[in-house]
């Protein structure tokens, strides 16, 4: 834990979702709390969404998704509060599950109609590889849900985690009264208004006032609801959800802006400061004195004007200054930064100094690759960027003879800033790009074109994983590679990648040859 002031009242965290869940509108309503937008929900979220999120990229003008990620900070009470911002579509995932190596949090944002969905249980695979602490808010309580007990099961059963409301709805729907605050005993009444944000009546709830707010039957079930769940869920420890093995649950409704001040007040609370990064070499402490970060996401043409990128770095420990010579550790090269900024949506503006917590934008011209690390001399290597095994493959090949320079240069620098995986077949040696959805296909043939005036065309490449494998015995490793010598690939640091067509060839294999490990990740 940080000592430092500085560092330790820092917040950096994501919230999470599947697409509609209503992390746009929880985003919206937590900077209206810190101040960055003015107007209270009122306005529809598109016009917002400008604000809330960044559309950096033509492309993503165009379809009306937000590609890249974006940092948003703001102040409120005495903390420092850094929102990472992850791409609506989840076609981009893996840039999503990069993002989460760069938070200390996370606030889930689940649908009360429709629970737990396929977006949000794939991410919580991500949270739980690094026991990152998960607050969990359901949202649109306003609509018709499902019983909240049942919601809470599914929960533990869908993403592996305890979890314990802090918050208790009463009904939902067209019958949603409110919330009652469980931790701070009092009633949150609804009223569905988007711009004025409701008052808290205090009540015990063991008298007769409750039944005066909310009428008789619903107070009594509301008492019944309470003990219930004083009997069925341990009292909240804020020890386990530092650990990332219990959830806090919140309830209300992001578009009309209910039960959102309860969670920031809580999640401001609870939540925890910068924690240790792994690196190779060490563990490293925020509060150490010496700068160190790392580059998790870079992004391309912020400024249509001028072709440069934006490198986002993580700082990780100590204080980042202005024109300071900081260690490129895998370059082993010093670098100096006149201009680092920090971000607001679409604004961002130089500083001179960070610290630990904060995300950073460095310009970039092909300097960064994601996962490099930045120190004031020490030789670290921070770990922890996993790439995962792609869903969908294709082989790419030169669409244009003359532009073959710029075609691989463009591949690799797409590649460098994370936008998809890079397999070379050892048997053929084609190039095999690695996806997670469709959309990132057309995103790199655009950009190639763009950015790098080289064309691409795709060819069909049907297969099921790939996998990255390894094994204590050497000589199984050769006969597995000579087997499977057509399905053998490279990655981009050199990894042995096999690439199985099909999950029955996947499990015969693994049948066959007990002595190898097979990896859906490369961080193993
Ligand atoms: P996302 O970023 O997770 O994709 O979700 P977003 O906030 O954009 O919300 C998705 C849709 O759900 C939006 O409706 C939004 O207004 C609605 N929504 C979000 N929170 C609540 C809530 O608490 N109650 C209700 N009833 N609806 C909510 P839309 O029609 O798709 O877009 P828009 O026209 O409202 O912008």
């Amino acid at each position: 834990m940080a000592s430092n002031n500085e560092i330790e009242r820092r917040r950096t965290f994501a919230i999470i979702a599947h697409p509609d869940a209503g992390k746009t509108s929880l985003t919206e309503k937590l900077l209206l709390f810190g101040g960055q937008i003015q107007v209270a929900g009122a306005v529809k979220s598109n016009k917002i969404k400008k604000t809330a999120t960044s559309d950096w990229m033509d492309i993503e003008k165009q379809r009306g998704i937000s590609v890249t990620t974006s940092v948003m900070e703001f102040d409120y009470h005495d903390y420092k509060i850094n929102i990472l911002d992850t791409p609506g579509h989840q076609d981009f995932a893996e840039d999503t599950y990069r993002t989460l190596t760069a938070v200390d949090s996370v606030i889930i944002v689940v649908d009360g109609a429709k629970g737990v969905e396929t977006q949000t249980r794939k991410l919580m695979e991500v949270c739980r590889m690094r026991n990152t602490p998960v607050i969990i808010f359901i949202n649109k309580m306003d609509r018709e849900a499902k019983d909240p007990f049942d919601l809470l099961d599914e929960l533990e059963e869908e993403l592996s985690i305890h979890v314990r409301p802090l918050t208790w709805p009463i009904e939902s729907g067209a019958r949603f009264k409110g919330v009652y605050n469980i931790y701070e005993h009092n009633l949150n009444l609804y009223q569905p208004s988007k711009q004025v944000v409701t008052e808290k009546v205090e009540v015990d709830i063991n008298t007769e006032e409750l039944d005066n707010q909310i009428g008789s039957s619903l107070a009594d079930k509301l008492r019944g609801e309470l003990e219930l769940i004083d009997g069925v869920y341990p009292e909240f420890q804020v020890g386990e959800y530092l650990k990332g093995e219990l959830a806090p649950v919140f309830f209300g409704s992001a578009l009309n802006n209910f039960g959102v001040q309860e969670l920031l007040d809580c999640f401001v609370e609870i939540a925890p400061s910068p924690r240790p990064v792994k690196a190779e070499e060490r563990e490293v402490e925020p509060d150490e004195p010496k700068f160190t970060g790392f580059i998790f996401k870079i992004t391309a043409n912020i400024d249509p004007n001028h072709r440069s990128c934006i490198a986002f770095c993580k700082i990780c420990s100590g204080k980042f200054t202005r024109n300071t010579p900081y260690l490129h550790v895998r370059h082993g090269k010093t670098m100096r930064f006149s201009s680092p900024t920090q971000f607001m949506a679409q604004r961002k503006t130089t500083i001179d100094e960070a610290w630990a917590g904060d995300i950073i934008g460095l310009p970039d011209n092909g300097t960064f690759k994601i996962g490099d690390t930045l120190t004031e001399g020490e030789m670290l290597h921070f770990r922890g960027l996993p790439s995962f095994s792609p869903e969908m493959f294709k082989y790419i090949e030169n669409a244009d003879p003359m532009k073959q320079k710029q075609l691989a240069k463009g591949i690799d620098q797409l590649m460098d800033e994370g936008v998809a995986q890079l397999f070379v077949n050892q048997f053929n040696g084609r190039k095999i790009i690695g996806t997670v959805g469709q959309l990132q296909f057309e995103v790199i043939q655009y950009r190639l074109e763009n950015e790098y005036s080289a064309k691409c065309r795709w060819e069909p490449l049907s297969l099921y994983k790939a996998c990255w494998i390894e094994s204590d015995d050497p000589a199984e490793l050769e006969s597995f590679k000579k087997r499977k010598y057509q399905y053998m690939a490279k990655d981009r640091e050199g990894r042995d990648v096999f690439l199985a067509d099909s999950g029955y060839v996947l499990q015969m294999a693994q049948m066959d040859f007990k002595n190898i490990k097979f990896h859906f990740t490369s961080e193993f």
